[in-house]
């Protein structure tokens, strides 16, 4: 039996993980699965049901009727939620500051876990996310961590919103980006956490290319290619 490659790449929020793996499955022609992506719909699909965030029972009974779908796109791959398409609204503040709330609840874990392994086993993946190397592809045959400092991370997420011409200020993304690393690393299941046979790559002051030429030679060696 054919072994499907599976590339994990976990990290902080802001790290660069959605780039850099859009650009490598894209080179590798590996389906690219952002799980960041998915418990920001099912975040989404709390807020338009209008229920609570706190409210872990009624979101874990949402699971079994919310449809996650990716379709291939460039610049953003394109995702939607029972066929809406929610690729803008689910980078909306509200869902950013609130998802890391909802992706606690064990049941929600347990729904999406599911899923994307799933998908990892019919196609070679690119995943990314805060514990793919860790829980969801404990067998992965290359383990990325990405990181970079929180400052750099601030001014990329500033940047990105002024060419959006969303209002933004520096200071509050910062907050926002140290709370949600917080609250990430520290909750009860699966926390971020570096996978023991994972690579660290710091992303701080390399360009995208750097980034994606030092992770490629990585994949290379790991595969043999
Ligand atoms: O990668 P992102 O910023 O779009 O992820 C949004 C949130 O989803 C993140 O703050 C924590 C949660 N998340 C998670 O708990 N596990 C993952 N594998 C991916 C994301």
């Amino acid at each position: 039996m054919m072994t499907n490659i599976q590339i994990a790449i976990d990290g902080p929020a802001s790290a660069g993980k959605s780039t850099i793996a859009k650009i490598l499955a894209s080179n590798l022609k590996y389906v690219y699965v952002d799980t960041g992506a998915m418990y920001r719909t099912i975040t989404l699909a709390a807020k338009q049901a209008g229920i609570s965030y706190d409210d872990e029972q009624s979101i874990t009974e949402l699971l079994d009727t919310t449809d996650i779908r990716f379709e291939p796109g460039t610049p953003v791959q394109h995702v939607f939620l029972n066929n809406q398409e929610v690729t803008s609204l689910i980078r909306s503040t509200e869902v950013t500051n609130n998802v890391s709330l909802v992706s606690s609840y064990a049941a929600v874990r347990e729904n999406l876990v599911e899923r994307q392994r799933a998908i990892a086993s019919h196609d070679n993946v690119i995943m990314d996310g805060r514990d793919i190397g860790t829980t969801v592809l404990p067998k992965a045959q290359v383990k990325i961590f990405l990181v970079a400092s929180v400052e750099e991370r601030a001014q990329r997420r500033y940047r990105e919103n002024v060419s959006k011409g969303i209002a933004t200020d520096l200071d509050t993304l910062r907050k926002e980006i140290e709370t949600r690393d917080y609250k990430d690393s520290h909750r009860q299941i699966s926390p971020l956490v570096q996978a023991k046979d994972a690579i660290l790559v710091d992303t701080t002051g390399q360009t995208i290319e750097q980034v994606v030429d030092e992770i490629t030679k990585i994949i290379k060696n790991s595969l043999n290619l």
